[in-house]
């Protein structure tokens, strides 16, 4: 997917995106960091195609978005940043059967994928629980379902990780290690560096409207690149610089990598017969926020 000098105002005379280019190829996580206000959730919103550049272009596999929104629109997942405007249905089945419906697809399938989504995200026993009613993490989860139950080629995700416990961020981490396994394009918008630094392999940092820098993921929590577009290192960074611990030896220790997926498959694998590699990643890093 790739984005070309869009422009957007919601107000006239006052734009919101001032020429923004960037480009996510299939099998690649690209992040948008930056400061809250600076533009992320409204870029997202016109990369799923639900508002029109005033400038510029979106191109879908070469094709312009806007030129064919109704075919293209169904490649394209887009998870809220706020899961309340997300979710309308009255169970939290219907919710997750929606696209899939709207699609045509016969209700024995759409059974199945609805089940196999709620399977991976773990919120089987929530599917007949009515979406408003559930906690803030809850409707994140139903959301992501509800998105990835059509398989769309790119995942555009906001602020994926806000609002979640450390088992719900193991969650999107191995959802987004799977979408890149399977040749997925992910765009996610995110304030929280030590997230992006874990699985992003290429982080466009916005400020203002425009992007200012493009680093690869594992540089995101280096001070000579945060000092260069005035982010403020988080608490990794301040630990290495004092006790000198080298930004390699970080990236090996908390980057998730296919590696890290595949070691941490296989130790599960004798203990609980049934997990999912969900489980297996929510449970490690469970196990390294208590020890
Ligand atoms: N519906 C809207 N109408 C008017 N202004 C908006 C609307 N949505 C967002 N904005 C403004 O656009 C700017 C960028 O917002 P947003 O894209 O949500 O940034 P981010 O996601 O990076 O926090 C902010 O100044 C915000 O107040
Ligand atoms: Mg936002």
């Amino acid at each position: 997917m790739t984005v070309e000098n869009v422009w957007f105002s919601y107000v006239r005379g006052n734009p919101v995106l001032k020429g923004v280019t960037l480009s996510a190829s299939p099998g690649e996580v690209v992040a948008i960091l930056g400061p809250t206000g600076c533009g992320k959730s409204t870029l997202l919103t016109i990369m799923a195609g639900l508002m029109r550049p005033d400038e510029g272009r979106v191109l879908v596999n070469g094709e312009d978005l806007f030129g064919n929104i109704k075919a293209l629109r169904r490649h394209i997942g887009l998870l809220f940043q706020d899961p309340e405007h997300q979710l309308f249905n009255a169970t939290v089945y219907d919710e997750v059967a929606y696209a899939l419906r709207t699609m045509g697809m016969p209700e024995d399938e759409v059974r199945r994928r609805v089940l196999r989504v709620v399977e991976e995200l773990g919120i089987r026993e929530l599917l007949d629980r009515r979406p408003f009613k559930l906690s803030v993490g809850e409707k994140k989860k139903v959301a992501l379902a509800s998105v990835l139950s059509y398989d769309p080629e790119v995942l555009l995700l906001d602020e994926p990780t806000a609002n979640l416990g450390a088992r719900d961020e193991a969650l999107i981490i191995s959802t987004l290690v799977k979408a890149r396994r399977a040749g997925k394009t992910v765009v996610m918008a995110s304030h929280d560096l030590e997230f992006v630094f874990r699985v992003a392999d290429k982080a466009y940092i916005m400020g203002n409207g425009t992007i200012k820098a493009v680093v690869k993921g594992e540089d995101v929590i280096k001070p000579e690149v945060l000092d260069a577009v005035g982010l403020t290192p988080p608490l990794i960074t301040m630990v290495a610089e004092h006790f000198r611990i080298s930004y390699e030896e970080i990236a090996s220790l908390t980057r998730v990598t296919e590696e890290h997926e595949r070691q941490e498959q296989s130790l599960k694998l004798g203990t609980k017969a049934h997990a999912s590699s969900f489980d297996t990643v929510a449970s490690n890093h469970g196990d390294k926020g208590g020890g």
